[in-house]
């Protein structure tokens, strides 16, 4: 096993197949990375804590930053996915914990791509990267329980769902329960 080193390996674009490309997240993509949240910004508020209606693209600027940092010490593979040449979203592994080998997957897509697969690809691709690059033993979907469509995307690809916790994520104005299904690096074919 390599991986979980600091440094030891440049972050590389991530190739899924069908066109689709994981790309570390840069300060070059903030201006269209910014344009496409805004544009879905309604929808993407729905399940997503962070979008509030004034993120802004100072706000984004520093975020990508933070994740360049982690990016670069392999305590996080945050990217963004380009279908077709095309920016159509996001999809990254959180906070890498070295000594338990572990992490969670966030991803989101604009409105116009939803429904093709590709997140379901793009998560396929960066599990296997995180099994097999980062050293990971367990990786793990949080989504409200009421969020049919990334339930989906765990569910596809064969992820176990665990349980339920209760109330543990505030969306705005309201708690949400959050659904956990978790995959470790031995199920992962
Ligand atoms: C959750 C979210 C990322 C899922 O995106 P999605 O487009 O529905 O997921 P996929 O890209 O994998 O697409 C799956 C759909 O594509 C279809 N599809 C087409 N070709 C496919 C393929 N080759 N492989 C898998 N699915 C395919 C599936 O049948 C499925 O359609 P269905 O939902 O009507 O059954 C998206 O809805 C989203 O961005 N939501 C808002 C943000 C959010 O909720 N993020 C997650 C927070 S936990």
């Amino acid at each position: 096993m390599e991986s979980l080193v600091a440094g030891a390996r440049e972050t590389v674009t991530i190739s899924a197949g069908n066109g689709i490309e994981l790309r570390p997240m840069s300060i070059g993509h903030a201006e269209e990375l910014y344009a496409l949240i805004d544009r879905n910004r309604t929808r993407l508020r729905q399940w997503l804590p962070w979008v509030t209606n004034c993120f802004s693209i100072e706000d984004l600027v520093d975020f990508i930053g933070g994740r360049e940092r982690d990016n670069a010490e392999r305590l996080s593979l945050t990217t963004v996915i380009f279908a077709n040449g095309q920016l159509c979203g996001s999809i990254g592994l959180h906070a890498i914990e070295k000594l338990h080998r572990r992490t969670s997957i966030g991803y989101w897509i604009a409105g116009e791509h939803e429904g093709r697969g590709i997140v379901t690809q793009a998560c396929r691709a960066i599990v296997t990267a995180g099994f097999r690059d980062y050293g990971l033993h367990r990786i793990v979907i949080q989504c409200a329980t009421g969020n049919q469509r990334s339930s989906a995307v765990a569910r596809r690809l064969g992820f176990t769902e665990e349980g339920i916790l209760k109330e543990a994520e505030w969306l705005f104005d309201h708690w949400v329960d959050l659904r956990v299904f978790s995959m470790l690096e031995q199920h992962w074919k």
